[in-house]
């Protein structure tokens, strides 16, 4: 029997430290560090885990790359966000908040991916899923459940049962028998997906754990997980909207930029796959302060609808408020328009809304949002089938932003007639698009076009 050992571990960051601490000192947080039981067995004692390999050095050309050996599921969102499918031996986090959908996505994807899956849930009854999985729906009945939280015993089962992929519903609830301290304990988490990964290490099955996100927004025991798995991917959305965003926070498979799109449905989640008609509410009659952005999300082009209320401010100061732009960003464009251009708009309250509950950092939406704003100061509703693409700078000069070609494509995709972008864009003639382009560099000239 080993002997009973404790430390103490940040519960925020999952420092570990000998002693009690007042402050942590890796995330500076107070009062988080609490104590916990740490027992190890000796490595024979671990019944279950694999000893690992004896290792040799291999040079660099006679190992095998890892890039083609991946798995195409059934979700094209989840393999784009992936890099393009799921890596053979990789493990993945997946994080949300609760209620945000993660169960019921990789529920669907275990059951009708068509590889054999083993999904292990510690959280909900095996009738639970079995309900759920009757209103998404399946194709295939390769996929085994499994209501399990040890961690030995998990890969006992699967390696009677050898699936293609491994399913953890949540990482939080799974625990290992070599640890005394609690399910859910940064100690626990960690030592669970370590075992786990030399488990998907040696055999080469995918592990996907899902994370649940503590209230300030980071997976539980975020520093411990974030650099042992392989990919990190970030479910996302607003509960009250029905579309859910799919970011890779970090991806030793490929770039990071990519992002999925999903609806929530009554049977389940539905892949977005042209996301620029869902962002655009189709009235018949134009309305004042809406305006269309050609953005990219990741290497994604899409049409966003940027919807402004300029008002007479009711109280002595005007309000500012906005939903999916950044309200520092508003501030500037409104001080643009006032100091640049003359606008008289530091006594109107703006309010700017991102249709979708999408949120965009992309600057190229700035010269959207300040026509919506505009437009709805003169009450004239833009011209249909007119979207922008560029930035605004300072002095209220018009900026190129990157890879417009793209930008451009996507709005003459859908059917519009113009596009206004920077002078200063290079490589872009007017002879490669039908749609027509109008190039200006500031302000005042998009003004002219717009309401003449
Ligand atoms: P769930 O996958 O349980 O969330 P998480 O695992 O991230 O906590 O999703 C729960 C929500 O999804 C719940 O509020 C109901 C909704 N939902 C649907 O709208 N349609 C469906 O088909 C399913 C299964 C769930
Ligand atoms: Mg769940």
């Amino acid at each position: 029997m080993a002997k009973i050992k404790s430390a103490y571990f940040c519960q925020g960051c999952g420092h570990e430290s000998p002693k009690w601490l007042g402050k942590c000192p890796s995330c500076n947080e107070w009062n988080s560090m609490v104590e916990e039981v740490v027992q190890k067995q000796s490595a024979s004692d671990k019944l279950f885990s694999d000893a690992p390999k004896r290792s040799t050095p291999h040079r660099i050309d006679e190992v095998v790359s890892l890039e083609k050996k991946r798995f195409m599921l059934s979700d094209n969102e989840f393999n784009r966000v992936l890099g393009g499918g799921l890596v053979v031996g990789s493990i993945t986090l997946i994080g949300g908040e609760p209620g945000i959908g993660k169960s019921t996505l990789l529920l669907d994807i275990a059951l009708n991916s068509g590889l054999k899956t083993l999904y292990i849930s510690g959280e909900e009854s095996e009738e639970q899923i079995k309900l759920r999985a009757e209103r998404i729906g399946s194709e295939t009945n390769d996929c085994y459940l499994l209501t399990e939280t040890n961690i030995q015993n998990i890969l006992h089962h699967s390696k009677e049962l050898q699936p293609h992929v491994i399913i953890v519903d949540s990482v939080q609830t799974v625990h290992t028998a070599t640890i005394e301290s609690s399910p859910g304990s940064i100690s626990q988490i960690r030592e669970c997906t370590a075992e786990l990964l030399r488990y998907a290490k040696t055999t080469g099955i995918p592990v996907i754990l899902i994370g649940h996100i503590t209230k300030d927004g980071a997976i539980a025991g975020p520093k411990v997980l974030e650099h042992m798995v392989d990919t990190v991917l970030q479910f996302e959305g607003d509960r009250n909207h029905v579309y859910r965003l799919l970011r890779s926070v970090k991806n030793r498979f490929g770039s990071t930029n990519e992002l999925g799109i999903y609806e929530m449905s009554s049977a389940g989640m539905r892949q977005v796959e042209n996301p620029s008609e869902i962002l655009i509410s189709n009235f018949d009659s134009q309305l004042s302060g809406v305006a269309i952005a050609s953005t990219m999300e990741g290497n994604r082009p899409m049409l966003i609808e940027v919807q402004a209320l300029a008002s007479t401010a009711a109280y002595g100061t005007p309000q500012r408020s906005s939903t999916g732009f950044d309200l520092k960003r508003l501030h500037m464009l409104l001080a643009v328009l006032e100091k640049k251009c003359g606008f008289r708009i530091g006594q109107k309250d703006v309010f700017i809304n991102l249709a979708g509950g999408i949120k965009v950092d992309d600057p190229s939406i700035d010269l959207a949002v300040v026509c919506a704003i505009l437009s709805s100061n003169v009450d004239i509703a833009i011209e249909a089938k007119t979207c922008f693409s560029a930035e605004v700078g300072l002095s209220g000069e018009i900026r190129p932003v990157p890879r417009v070609e793209q930008r451009i494509s996507e709005a003459e995709k859908l059917g519009y007639k113009r596009i206004f972008i920077s002078k200063h864009s290079k490589g872009i003639t007017q002879d490669q698009f039908k749609i027509k382009l109008v190039a200006v560099s500031k302000i005042e000239e998009v003004l002219k076009h717009l309401f003449g």
